[in-house]
């Protein structure tokens, strides 16, 4: 069954359809779905989709654009959804040195921030980069390596960037396109990187993969990423949705348990 690293099913792309589409995953051979926040309003909406269906979780976070809505006050109550048992990880956060809407440095504070919120709440991180490679990698070695992981979703850097990524233990988040005609770089970040350190994602709604390549994507596409990492592997589809699984169970539904934290044990029941 596939795992699906990285999703935004709170997206008004799906308004129209999103009960009859996300009552298809199974049947479509979806097991797990990790729906993503960019901002506090997102952390809401995905905490309700987590509470609305058993197969989907929740990644807490302020993407590096919205961080400018932060402050100490919205901060900890960002906290305190981190200990929600159905939120895996703190996400997605970094830096986009290519929209550059709020000021590089409010989104450093609030990166390094939220790096620290994860190791805190003892959970993994979804990471946003573009345009910011070198920053993004000093932030992470600096504040977060070694501790509770993470992946480095829809990875658009260089393959030697991956590969210093996967040396400090984080997983490469591969989607749509790896199957782009121009998709080159990350074919050989695919070649370069082990199996083990790869997760499946598509951003939906946005990425589609070829063939759908322009149209509303979303996590049903999976496969064709699958079958297009198989190639460049050499090995079978299946093999690699059966890896990609393991590896993400591994990081998001074991990863508080085998880090540990105290807000993640004390308020887990409530
Ligand atoms: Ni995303």
């Amino acid at each position: 069954m596939i795992f699906e690293s990285h999703a935004h099913y709170d997206d008004p792309a799906f308004d129209e359809d999103r009960e009859e589409l996300l009552g298809s995953m199974r049947e479509h051979g979806i097991e797990y779905i990790i729906n993503v926040a960019a901002s506090l309003a997102t952390t809401e909406s995905t905490i309700a989709l987590t509470e609305q269906y058993p197969f989907i979780y929740g990644a807490a976070g302020v993407h590096p654009d919205d961080t400018k809505e932060l402050n100490e006050e919205r901060f900890a109550w960002l906290r305190e959804q981190c200990a929600r048992e159905k939120i895996v990880a703190v996400g997605e956060i970094g830096l986009d040195y290519y929209w550059d809407s709020t000021p590089r440095e409010v989104q450093k504070k609030w990166f390094v921030r939220q790096l620290e919120l994860a190791k805190e709440t003892g959970l993994p991180v979804i990471i946003h980069s573009r345009e910011a490679a070198q920053e993004t990698f000093e932030l992470i070695r600096e504040h977060h390596a070694g501790t509770t992981g993470g992946v480095i979703h829809c990875f658009s850097y260089a393959r030697e960037m991956a590969e210093a990524y996967v040396k400090l233990g984080y997983f490469i988040g591969v989607g749509g396109v790896v199957t782009f005609k121009n998709g080159r770089k990350l074919k050989e970040t695919v070649e370069a990187v082990p199996l083990s350190s790869i997760l499946l994602e598509t951003d939906c709604p946005y990425l589609s993969p070829v063939p759908n390549r322009g149209k509303r994507n979303s996590s049903r596409n999976l496969p064709y990423i699958a079958q297009e990492i198989a190639k460049i592997k050499g090995i079978s589809a299946e093999e690699v949705v059966e890896a990609t699984c393991r590896n993400a169970k591994k990081l998001f539904l074991e990863g508080r348990a085998a880090y540990g934290s105290d807000i993640g044990q004390s308020e887990k029941y409530d």
